[in-house]
């Protein structure tokens, strides 16, 4: 398996809890590279431009809402099959049903605020990673 990129938020639950270097540290020691990073406060353009793909489902507006309630850590991670890498890391959406020792089973709050976003494809990485980083500020 190739090195690939995904893309991670550290969502604004997280980063209202001081955890954004407890999450990174998961990242890390599952041989994440964290190659470009910044934290930022969507807009709620942003956020609806971001989640489009959900904008029909009954969560989009209360989802948007969420995304922009505080600010969030927009990171691009590096490493052997990251896509799949990230999303182990992170567990199921749902932390009611997440692996323990996953991200979402030990700091999330519940399905919304489940503290970390990441890309549930290669193709769905290269486009998201795009919307918040141009090519200078990855470095590898
Ligand atoms: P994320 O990986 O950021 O992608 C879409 C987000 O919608 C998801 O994580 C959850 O935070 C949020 N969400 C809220 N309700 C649901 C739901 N019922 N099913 C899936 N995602 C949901």
């Amino acid at each position: 398996m190739a090195v690939e990129r995904t893309l991670s938020i550290i969502k604004p639950d997280a980063t209202r809890r001081n955890l954004t270097g407890k999450i990174n540290q998961r990242f890390e020691d599952a041989g994440l590279r964290i190659v470009a990073q910044k934290r930022l406060h969507l807009t709620t353009a942003q956020a609806q431009a971001f989640y489009a793909v959900h904008k029909e489902r009954p969560f989009y507006n209360d989802l948007v809402s969420f995304m922009t309630s505080g600010p969030v850590v927009a990171q691009v991670l590096e490493g052997e099959n990251a896509v799949e890498k990230n999303r182990e890391v992170m567990g199921a959406t749902d932390p009611a049903k997440a692996d323990k020792g996953t991200i979402r089973a030990d700091f999330a709050e519940n399905i919304e605020a489940n503290s970390a976003h990441g890309s549930d494809s290669s193709e769905n990485a290269a486009q998201e990673i795009r919307f918040f980083f141009s090519d200078i500020e990855i470095v590898g």
